[in-house]
């Protein structure tokens, strides 16, 4: 092939990809939207929180401190959100979950995105055998993402709604130091993978996206890898910005920042070469 018609395909594959992956996203069109947000009170949670906010949308904030989700409350009503009620639980509690879904529809008078966030605590080391730690991790990482979503479906259904679920290089790939936490992405994206396919088989109108993320520079992501591997950490406000935006435009997944799509891709390519690299970025 000569290098004109080479130089042609290349040009037209760049305008395919830039065209098919552009930037849709509308911030007005989330003006009233009614919104919960999990693990709020900080971090990623709270970044989408703002973003939300800004845009005029009406907000349920969750989490376990409730004087850390009064401070995002009051920055989300300076940023310009319609209203903003919080439900003070612990994802562990299959109580507490009810109470969530039902305070968001009874202050909010339904829902139209599910933003599922919240983490349980957890170390970044290597397994200890700690069966019992995995078990309740699992009930607040993966367990409660399957009963808010469950409960809040109907609702969803009603308001053509979207669930959008936060996880992580590490449920797609698995690294080091994240035994339970990274079985709990993999299930995520099991169970969420699982249920895009059903929902679009009984044409039922629910969005589900899955946002891939690597390394974020939250403070309790930071305290964590600090010593243990040498690798960039992108900023939390961007990365909630392209979780709302990918949320809002209904995609089935979202890959942030720029290296997490190309190294989910070609994951099982090189396996070996991959295990090498994974574990000589660790200390
Ligand atoms: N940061 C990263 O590098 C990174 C990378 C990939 C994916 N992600 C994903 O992004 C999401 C947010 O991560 P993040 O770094 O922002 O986390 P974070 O700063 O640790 O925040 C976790 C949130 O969950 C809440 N929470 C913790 N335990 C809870 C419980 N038992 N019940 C209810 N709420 C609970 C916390 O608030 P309270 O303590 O007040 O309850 C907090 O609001 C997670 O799903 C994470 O897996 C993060």
């Amino acid at each position: 092939m000569g290098y004109k018609i080479k130089g042609s395909c290349l040009v037209v594959f760049v305008a395919a990809m830039a065209y098919l992956y552009r930037d849709t996203f509308d911030p007005a069109s989330l003006a009233d939207a009614r919104v919960l947000v999990t693990g709020a009170s900080t971090g990623i949670g709270a970044e989408i929180a703002y973003h939300y906010a800004r845009a005029g949308a009406q907000l349920v904030l969750t989490a376990r401190r409730e004087n850390v989700l009064m401070q995002v409350r009051s920055k989300c009503l300076e940023l310009g959100a319609k209203s903003v009620s919080l439900v003070v639980a612990d994802m562990g509690s299959s109580e507490a979950r009810e109470r969530v879904v039902e305070k968001a529809i009874s202050d909010m008078g339904g829902l139209d995105y599910l933003v599922l966030n919240h983490i349980g605590s957890t170390l970044f080391q290597m397994w200890d055998g700690d069966v019992n730690h995995t078990r309740w991790l699992m009930e607040v990482n993966f367990l409660s993402y399957i009963h808010l979503a469950t409960k809040s479906l109907p609702h969803l259904t009603e308001s053509r709604g979207s669930i959008i679920v936060l996880s992580s290089l590490t449920g797609k790939i698995a690294t080091p130091y994240t035994t339970s936490y990274g079985a709990s992405k993999f299930a995520l994206e099991g169970f969420f993978g699982s249920l895009q396919h059903e929902l679009a088989m009984k044409r039922i109108p629910v969005s589900i996206t899955l946002c891939i993320l690597g390394l974020i520079d939250t403070q309790s992501a930071m305290e964590k890898v600090k010593d243990k591997i040498s690798m960039p950490a992108y900023p939390a406000n961007d990365a909630a910005l392209a979780v709302v935006s990918a949320g809002t435009s209904r995609v089935q997944e979202m890959y942030y920042p720029w290296y997490v799509r190309p190294l989910c891709f070609i994951r099982d390519w090189f396996p070996q070469g991959r295990a090498w690299l994974m574990q000589k970025s660790y200390q």
